[in-house]
């Protein structure tokens, strides 16, 4: 992952580039830095940790010049140290990076053995030090930077200065993301539309194995045979401004509590509630004759493919095979002709969902993807977007986007199963006006916000944490269980209630709180008993239902759910989960917006 930027601009470089890094923090926050060229000089700062310990370091020394390039770094080889932090610097040449050079131990031992010596662990430096020695033996900027493109393997994106070139900036994309920003007498390059969305809006989206040469007032794209290429220019809709937490005090409370909006706002664009239809953006293949469904996510996305599963099956009677992306494609998956492949990212850029999507594309699947950036890779490689209009999603763990990727999966199962014949017109009005319900009772469930905070109270000290659900809702117990962990670092599984007796149930004892997501549907009773098994074994069960006559008798809590029909509840059941998990994280004193190790945007495999 990591984020990458780069300014050849007309005012001083330092505050601009640390606005563009603040977007990209999402992406990564185990140490950033910056560098800049000042009279042709290339100096640095860099930091372990957040942002904002690099802007004490450029507090305490200054970085002048009007060019630069700046990086938030997840780390993939090497500690989060000062000198594994990027940019990469020799005294000519400086470099961020985005991606994995695969080849980097043959490459290092091949400098090496020319006794050129590293500063760090990490693979970037042997692009810095390949460009170096390039130009040391007399090539051009332009011609050492292609030359060294030519000995890369693995993903990169890549954005480079030079000393003595004021007026020149090298980018290049390989399997990460990089985006060109134009400016007025000012160019620029960053990971992403938002990391520019400060410096422009006029963007132009590289493809795969494009390099580009900028200066100020020019930039010439070349692909990766170094042929000259044009690539066509879009303007960006994400805003300028910096999103802020408003009255919240993180951005996934925000979050959590913008989704009646957000969810309202998704099914206005997929419901007609007047004529009881669903409108699906145009097909460029006949969903009628579809004969099968892959749905290929990573995470929280991936849970909600495995909820659109159960609905997919049970409504549509289509087959739906659900995997995860990192490991669809390397299981050589069977696919059938004209099937269609949905891949489901928030962001549309982790590699490991792009990587199955270009394997599912090569095979001549149709390509859908259900994507919130829809200017991501993702949403440019696809036939069909279905977009899921949440907004930015800024806190690490993901929360209104599942939902309204829920609300996408919901509406584009029903609009299949009437392609398919499967359900008539009356069928398809009363989905409608079940997912219509969707956003109120989200209201009423988070108004019990105060209550869940009481529950999570309980439970934050536990070491480790179960969460059961059966049928559609064993996936929300997976997604509750992987929010819990990821934010408040408790050990957490989520399990199918009746695979517990199967062997997880001997983790059971007094410490153990289990989380049961039982709303009232067929298999309510049955789960219901699983959780008698478990108090019988002196389990601490919470349960979420909305089963008013539910015996509660030895829970160590219960949350009474407002009841809505089949299709909305694993949407509805996603709120109670996220809360928990929200306020047992608040409870520990974890870093809820950034936890430990994560990154919003999975750029590598
Ligand atoms: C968990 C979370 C991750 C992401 C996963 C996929 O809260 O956010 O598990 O869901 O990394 O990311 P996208 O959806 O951007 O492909």
């Amino acid at each position: 992952m990591c984020g990458i930027i780069g300014i050849l601009g007309n005012s001083p470089a330092v505050p601009r580039l640390m606005e563009s890094l603040r977007r990209l923090e999402y992406r990564g926050y185990d140490s950033a830095g910056v560098a800049t060229l000042d009279d042709g000089i290339l100096d640095r700062r860099r930091a372990p940790g957040k942002l904002s310990a690099l802007d004490a370091a450029l507090a305490s020394e200054p970085l002048a010049g009007n060019s630069g390039i700046g990086h938030t770094r997840w780390a993939t080889h090497g500690q989060p140290t000062v000198t594994n932090a990027h940019p990469h610097m020799t005294d000519t040449v400086a470099v961020v990076h985005n991606g994995i050079i695969e080849n980097f131990k043959s490459l290092k031992a091949e400098l090496t053995a020319k006794a050129v010596s590293f500063e760090g662990e990490t693979d970037t430096e042997v692009v810095t030090r390949l460009i170096t020695q390039y130009l040391a033996e007399g090539l051009s900027p332009r011609d050492a930077f292609q030359t060294t493109l030519g000995r890369l393997q693995g993903a990169f994106a890549l954005c480079v200065l030079i000393s003595g070139n004021d007026d020149l900036m090298f980018g290049a994309r390989e399997g990460s993301p990089l985006v060109v920003g134009l400016g007025t007498g000012e160019n620029y390059l960053g990971s992403d539309a938002m990391a520019l969305a400060s410096l422009s809006n006029r963007l132009i989206y590289l493809e795969e194995g494009d390099w580009v040469e900028v200066t100020r007032n020019e930039v010439k794209t070349f692909d990766r045979n170094n042929n000259p290429v044009k690539r066509a220019g879009t303007i960006s809709q994400v805003a300028a401004t910096m999103i802020d937490k408003g009255n919240h005090r993180h951005f996934m409370q925000k979050e959590i509590f913008e989704q009646p909006t957000v969810v309202a706002q998704v099914l206005g664009r997929y419901l007609d509630p007047n004529a009881g239809t669903i409108n699906l953006p145009d097909m460029p293949f006949d969903l009628a004759t579809v004969p099968k469904i892959t749905l290929v996510a990573c995470g929280t996305s991936f849970y909600a493919a495995q909820v659109a599963r159960y609905w997919i099956e049970k409504i549509a009677r289509v087959p739906v095979e659900v995997d995860i992306a990192s490991e669809f494609r390397y299981r050589d998956p069977v696919y059938q002709d004209g099937g269609l492949a949905i891949f489901i990212s928030q962001s549309g850029e982790t590699m490991d969902t792009l990587a199955a999507l270009r394997h599912a594309k090569d095979a001549g699947q149709h390509i859908a993807v259900i994507v919130n950036v829809t200017g991501s890779s993702m949403a440019r490689e696809a036939d069909l977007v279905m977009p899921i209009h949440a907004g930015p999603e800024i806190g690490v763990a993901s929360t209104k986007a599942f939902t309204c990727q829920l609300a996408v999966l919901a509406a584009f199962s029903v609009a299949l199963a009437k392609a398919k014949g499967q359900i008539d017109d009356d069928a398809v009005t009363a989905y409608v006006s079940e997912l219509e319900r969707t956003p109120k009772l989200m209201a009423q469930i988070l108004a019990g916000d105060e209550e869940i905070a009481a529950i999570a109270a309980k439970i934050s000290n536990a070491r480790d944490i179960l969460f059961v659900g059966r049928g559609i809702h064993f996936p929300i117990a997976m997604e509750g269980a992987l929010k819990l962990k990821e934010i408040s670092y408790i050990h957490a599984e989520g399990y199918a209630a009746g695979e517990l007796k199967h062997g997880p149930i001997a983790l059971i004892d007094e410490n153990v709180p289990v989380i049961g997501i039982a709303p009232n549907d067929a298999l309510a009773e049955k789960t219901v008993s699983n959780l008698q098994e478990i108090m019988a074994r002196k389990g601490k069960v919470v349960l979420f239902s909305d089963d008013a006559a539910a015996n509660h008798e030895g829970m160590l809590a219960h949350f009474t759910m407002p009841s809505g029909g089949d299709l909305i509840t694993p949407i509805l059941y996603a709120l109670p989960v996220q809360l928990l998990s929200y306020h047992a994280a608040v409870e520990k004193g974890t870093d809820v917006d950034m936890p430990r190790n994560l990154a919003k945007s999975v750029t590598v495999e």
